[in-house]
């Protein structure tokens, strides 16, 4: 049961105060992305668990600043942020509003200097999301949503009278149903956890969402024969390439509800759909919590040329026909 209420005007104030956050983490972003050519840069990298899972002093930096304004202006509201967990917080969810922040999506990529980097702020009310913006600041690039108000794309320097760009990109048209995966572009990741029993599977999978020809018996599979597989190294920006119809589908395993809670609103809103990544039946707060993701692209506009079962449909034959070809991965919750 549903505990709390709110109205479309405390939505707007929410989408409004998390652009802002985005905007000032923006620049903090930034400069932490160019000191990479300062000497300090050996200073950059602080190790988490493993050689492949990231952390710099930057995302802790920018986490700190965004969780002091939440306290400070969200009385009452609690925060979930992936440096905060790490640190040791509990970072349970519950029906109260919650921020679910992740202050730089693709750590990996900001120490490298490859420009798909994103603060992503979600909130959830009742363990659904309501509100997302993802903030691509090297790039400029501000993915936002509410429920029911539709996904926009646009610049911080944008106008602020205007919403920016619709998505899909396609908008006013809705973009043509997908047939089938091997119509599809996809997007998949390794993940930071590189242990052989979650590795192995992965690559199995994504062989199998791409290969032309199944794995001999007894392992075998369908395969997908899709037109390509992409990692951009960030889930978030993953997840904002199909709300704009660019990835026509996104599978992973293992991310966490830092990465996709913005993500899950926003390409919801862009009339993309976000399942488990395996095949079970899942409410919001056991798909936040399930670290297993399948994202498909919306196939629908508003002009009411395609019905919406007919779009329902064509979504849930790519799920199953993803759910088919991959591995049925269950990763823990530490
Ligand atoms: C990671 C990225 C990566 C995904 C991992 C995430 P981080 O987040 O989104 O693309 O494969 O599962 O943990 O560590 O860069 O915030
Ligand atoms: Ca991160």
């Amino acid at each position: 049961m549903a505990t709390h209420s709110y109205t479309a005007q405390d939505l707007e104030t929410y989408l409004q105060f998390a652009i802002r956050l985005a905007k000032m983490a923006g620049p903090v972003i930034r400069e932490g992305f160019n000191s990479r050519f300062t000497p300090e840069r050996s200073a950059l990298l602080i190790k988490k668990g493993n050689s492949a899972d990231l952390v710099t002093e930057w995302d802790q930096k920018v986490e700190k600043m965004v969780r002091a304004e939440i306290d400070e202006h969200m009385k009452g509201h609690s925060f979930i942020g992936e440096e905060s967990v790490a640190a040791g917080e509990h970072g349970a969810l519950t029906d109260a509003p919650t921020w679910i922040v992740d202050p730089i999506d693709g750590t990996c990529n900001f120490v490298h200097g490859f420009p798909y980097v994103a603060i992503s702020i979600g909130l959830t009310i009742n363990q659904e999301p309501v509100v997302g913006v993802i903030y691509n600041p090297i790039l400029d690039q501000l993915f936002t949503a509410a429920k029911g108000k539709g996904a926009f794309l646009s610049t911080i320097n944008q106008d602020p009278r205007s919403e920016g760009r619709r998505l899909p990109l396609s908008h006013p048209h809705p973009p043509a149903p997908l047939p089938s995966l091997s119509m599809a572009l996809v997007a998949g990741e390794y993940g930071s956890d590189r242990k052989a029993e979650i590795i192995d599977p992965k690559v199995k999978s994504m062989r199998n969402l791409s290969a032309r020809d199944p794995l001999p018996e007894p392992s075998a599979r369908k395969v997908g024969h899709a037109h390509g597989i992409r990692c951009l190294g960030s889930a978030a920006l993953n997840m904002m390439c199909v709300a704009q119809g660019q990835f026509d589908v996104y599978w992973e395993i293992g991310c966490w509800e830092w990465d996709v809670c913005a993500g899950i609103i926003i390409t919801r809103e862009a009339g993309g759909i976000v399942v488990d990544g395996c095949g079970d039946k899942v409410n919001d707060a056991q798909l936040l919590t399930g670290r297993r993701f399948l994202v498909v692209r919306a196939c629908s506009g508003n002009d009411g040329s395609i019905l919406p079962e007919d779009v329902a449909a064509a979504q849930k034959n790519i799920v199953d026909e993803v759910w088919s070809v991959v591995e049925n991965l269950r990763l823990k919750r530490e």
